[in-house]
């Protein structure tokens, strides 16, 4: 005899809690799984590093003068004839961060001795290109230098200026 009367399915103790269990793990595994991605994702400040940050105004920038831009990471190069670069501060060789040096002019990175001239071009070590620039925008006489896309560049060239 049945004990299944009017042929009813029946889930078994052991079943219930496998459902149970599969839906728990998978549940446990999602939530590290977006743990583990909150904390792994680059932070976007905004107006800083990532998105687009106020330089300052670009009647304060003289000719033939750097300046550094902390919240965007980046230099303001102001080169002889009044044109601007944002110059990330990231070296291309291994992307160690590239002080620059008022007394030079150059930007000389500390890890293995690559030199920069202030246009960001490679006058020494082994750096393959130019430092990486941002674009500009003025904006109300202000740069606005975009920090969510770096420009790779192989060499200088003056259509990469932003004047005001
Ligand atoms: S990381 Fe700058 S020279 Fe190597």
């Amino acid at each position: 005899m049945s004990s299944n009367p009017g042929n009813r399915s029946t889930v078994s103790r052991r079943q219930v809690f496998s459902a149970v269990w599969g839906i728990s793990l998978f549940a446990l595994v999602g939530q590290f799984g977006g743990a583990l991605f909150q904390f792994f994702k680059p932070r976007v400040v905004e107006g800083g590093f990532g998105s687009k940050v106020i330089a300052g105004r670009a009647k304060e920038f003289k000719n033939g003068s750097v300046s550094y831009v902390q919240e965007g990471r980046f230099y303001v190069s102001r080169l002889d004839d009044g044109g601007f670069l944002a110059i990330w501060q990231r070296c291309t060789h291994l992307g160690c961060t590239v002080p620059y040096s008022k007394d030079s002019k150059q930007f000389m990175c500390p890890c293995h001795s690559s030199v920069f001239n202030t246009k960001g071009e490679v006058i020494g070590g082994p750096a393959p290109r130019p430092m990486d620039i941002f674009p500009i925008t003025i904006v109300d006489g202000q740069l606005v230098v975009d920090t969510s896309n770096p420009i790779a560049r192989e060499k200088f060239d003056p259509s990469q200026l932003t004047r005001a």
